[in-house]
């Protein structure tokens, strides 16, 4: 285990170095919908962070778009207050944020209207002057999904994603599309306008250091994959859970549903990398080659089958820690009679060489007993059963994921109980990602958005795996728009979602893996 570990250590410093050490071209960063949330809570703090760590390009500046008219001295403000506020670690020198915000400017315009392009681009000619960048412009949507379409139209037609000056890059957050049909009539519109490698759409789970530790775990240690298939895994299991509620995001949630919020894009992105062959190299296409064959290879789940294989919940109020906590019905923006899924379970199989007939369970929810996020190998049995087991069970080795928090890989087997007999125990082998030393791990948008300023789309969704990932969840999309027989089963907050989900296992006495307990006291709902 030593070793394993060094090597990792090894590989880690490799990777950042590899990653880090080079500045991208200098550029201008667009931000469309600059006064929202994403931009004051995510964008500019991951910017800001690799300013500080020097990795921005020479040349740079921030132009952000909106329709409230600011100064750029207004903005400057109110993203200086977004640093001290969001970033990850705490910011208390107003030079290091000052000598930030002062290449930070505003633009007011109404972007869906054409109008204002022509505009645009001169406002971007002037600050491209001052600064000699050279013409390679990134625009980032942070605006709703709804304006995607008419933005990359409209910058289209005034000519800003044309590269003959310099290179355009359109930076696009989830969801992309609604359904397979949505989904792509968005990548047709955006192919019809530019070409594929200048789209970047964000997954932020790719962005986290442990989701791309997968691919090293899997495949830089040689005692891993030679177990990593169907003779000897029994089954997988992916989760990832969260302890809050909808929040401010009702409107937007109740439009969605954890099948589109979650699953579409990070849960089917964790299950690609957990279960895709290893990939002739590290080249952007060539893993996401692989894990478009993994979702290809999805088992489709039948619509009549999705009341089997397919379990969906949503929170209801009840009574945590000796408070009451809101069901979802009744959280601001959510319909009084909504049918929107806030939890989600699926079985499925992949019907390849590797994984034929082993099961994967996949489960997301929200108001869940706590925040984690880990991918659970189980593996089969020994043949036959020597050993007495302390609690009477008979146990299998589990190899733990965890995404996050407290991110590493947790190793569980059995070890003999010092003393008389042979009595075996259930002991766990723990790496904590945090002991490798005082390695700063960057967050998920600083990794992604200097991805996208050095052109490297590794970690980006590609077109095709968007809409393969659409296709498998159609049926899912359909049962539930069709019949309504098909139940959403109500959990109260602060439990691990409806109990219904541990029939999706296969195997007698088999559940979910609960990382820790339900919260909520279930005798005492709130009237919420
Ligand atoms: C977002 C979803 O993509 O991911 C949110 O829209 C969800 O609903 C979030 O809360 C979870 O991200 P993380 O990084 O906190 O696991």
């Amino acid at each position: 285990m030593f070793m394993i570990f060094n090597a990792y250590e090894t590989l880690y410093y490799l990777f950042q170095f590899l990653i880090f050490m080079e500045n991208p071209k200098n550029l201008i960063f667009v931000i469309f919908g600059a006064s929202g949330d994403l931009a004051s809570r995510m964008l500019i703090p991951a910017i800001f962070s690799l300013k500080t760590q020097k990795i921005l390009p020479e040349k740079f500046a921030i132009l952000g778009i909106g329709r409230t008219k600011i100064s750029n001295e207004d903005f400057r403000k109110k993203m200086s207050d977004a640093i001290v506020s969001y970033s990850e670690e705490k910011v208390t020198d107003q030079n290091l944020i000052s000598g930030f915000t002062k290449d930070l400017y505003y633009h007011s315009m109404d972007s869906i209207s054409a109008d204002g392009y022509l505009e645009l681009k001169s406002r971007l000619q002037d600050i491209d002057t001052k600064y000699s960048i050279g013409g390679n412009y990134i625009f980032h949507m942070a605006t709703p999904p709804s304006m995607y379409e008419a933005i990359s139209v409209n910058l289209a037609k005034s000519g800003l994603t044309n590269q003959a000056d310099g290179f355009r890059r359109l930076i696009i957050e989830k969801p992309f599309g609604y359904d397979l049909e949505s989904g792509r009539k968005l990548n047709k519109t955006l192919h019809e306008l530019i070409s594929e490698d200048q789209i970047f759409r964000i997954d932020h789970y790719l962005g986290k250091e442990t989701v791309q530790n997968l691919l090293v775990t899997r495949f830089a240690n040689g005692m891993f994959e030679p177990l990593w298939n169907r003779n000897y895994i029994h089954r997988i299991e992916i989760t990832s859970a969260e302890s809050m509620g909808v929040g401010e995001r009702g409107g937007y949630y109740d439009t969605s549903g954890a099948l589109r919020d979650m699953v579409q894009n990070h849960l089917l992105q964790m299950v690609g990398l957990t279960a895709m062959e290893p990939p002739s190299s590290l080249d952007a296409d060539a893993i996401r080659n692989e894990v478009l064959k993994v979702f290809q290879s999805l088992q489709p789940i039948r619509e009549e089958d999705v009341p089997s294989q397919v379990i969906r919940g949503q929170y209801t109020g009840s009574l945590i820690r000796g408070e009451c906590v809101t069901g979802y019905r009744y959280e601001k923006g959510v319909a009084p009679d909504s049918r929107t899924e806030t939890y989600v379970a699926i079985k499925f199989f992949i019907n390849n060489w590797r994984w034929g007939g082993v099961p994967f369970y996949m489960r997301t929810g929200k108001r869940l007993p706590t925040r984690v996020t880990e991918i659970v190998i189980h593996f089969k049995q020994t043949p036959h059963h020597l050993f007495q087991r302390e609690s009477g069970k008979v146990s299998a080795n589990q190899l733990i994921i965890r995404i996050q928090p407290d991110e590493g890989i947790l190793l569980k087997f059995d070890m003999k109980e010092p003393g008389a007999g042979f009595n075996v125990k259930n002991v766990n082998m723990d790496f904590h990602y945090k002991d490798l030393a005082d390695i700063r791990v960057p967050s998920a948008y600083e990794r992604l958005l200097h991805d996208v300023m050095l052109g490297d789309s590794t970690l980006f969704s590609r077109d095709d795996e968007v809409e393969t990932a659409w296709k498998f969840l159609e049926p899912i999309q359909a049962a539930w728009a069709n019949n309504k027989a098909i139940k959403v089963f109500g959990y109260p907050a602060g439990t691990w979602g409806p109990e219904h989900a541990n029939d999706l296992i296969e195997g007698e006495g088999l559940t979910w893996r609960y990382p820790c307990k339900n919260l909520a006291d279930e005798e005492l709902y709130c009237e919420l």
